[in-house]
């Protein structure tokens, strides 16, 4: 692919750039997404049922198991050419921020140093009551419960009606702010507040450029839109970018 000499030349000066990750970026690593139609999470089942704290309450047993399912699929799968492009890009630019709002860790396996996670990480464990963070549970019952307080166990992200992590979220928008150069990679920009970050980043003059075979809210503001998979647009440009 041939990139414009302005957007190497944008990107290769940048003092900052800030990259908000979603579902998609995991897509190719074999996760499914949420919102597409036929693949997505939420086209099988639905939020209310499974992602959110009243859900919970009303059965726990089928939360957690659906948890567990989805760590299982993570755990079993691997980053993949799209996380690691972004691990390399860091290397390009004096400062590097990836936020995301996938749970599955992967852009910290792939190396990435900087990662602000929106929505938490399902590999960590909480329980429900008092979010003590807990490392090791006994499974003899389903969810398990908190070695300390006895209330449930549950994943350590966030749910629907739930706020995000308050250091995250402020990061976050600090980042967004700053940088010279904002990559909105694999997110459908509905879910506020992380859908508003590509807008706080062009208000600020940030350079906006947005990789998603789909249109979305973002694609209109865009400077740049990239309509590919993120998994093989992504490499072909840090390439152009380090050559
Ligand atoms: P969505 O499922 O809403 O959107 C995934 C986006 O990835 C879509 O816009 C796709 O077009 C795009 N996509 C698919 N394959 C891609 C690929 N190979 N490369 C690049 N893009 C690709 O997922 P999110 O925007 O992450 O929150 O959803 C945001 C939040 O909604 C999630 O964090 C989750 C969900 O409900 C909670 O559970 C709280």
């Amino acid at each position: 692919m041939v990139f414009s000499t302005l957007l190497l030349e944008t990107l290769n000066s940048a003092q900052k750039v800030a990259v908000l990750t979603g579902a998609g970026i995991s897509a190719e690593s074999g996760i499914p997404t949420f919102r597409e139609a036929q693949t997505g999470l939420w086209s099988k089942y639905r939020p209310e049922d499974l992602a959110t704290p009243s859900a919970f309450r009303r059965d726990p047993k089928l939360v957690w198991e659906w948890y567990q399912w989805r760590r299982q699929l993570i755990e079993q799968s691997n980053p993949n050419p799209g996380h690691h492009a972004i691990a390399q890009f860091e290397g390009l630019v004096p400062s590097f921020t990836v936020i995301t709002q996938n749970v599955d860790g992967f852009h910290q396996s792939a190396g990435s140093s900087t990662v602000i996670e929106l929505h938490g990480n399902i590999m960590r464990t909480i329980c429900f009551d008092n979010r003590h963070k807990i490392d090791e549970w006994d499974d003899y019952e389903i969810p398990p419960r908190c070695p300390i307080c006895r209330s449930y166990l549950r994943p350590d992200v966030v749910w629907f009606g739930e706020g995000l992590p308050k250091t995250a979220l402020e990061n976050a928008i600090q980042e967004t702010r700053e940088c010279n150069v904002f990559l909105a990679i694999g997110t459908s920009a509905v879910v506020e507040p992380a859908a508003s970050l590509p807008w706080i980043a062009k208000e600020n003059g940030a350079l906006l450029i947005e990789v998603n075979p789909n249109t979305t809210p973002v694609t209109r503001n865009a400077d740049y839109v990239f309509h590919k998979p993120a998994g093989e647009f992504l490499p072909e440009l840090v390439h152009a970018l380090a050559t």
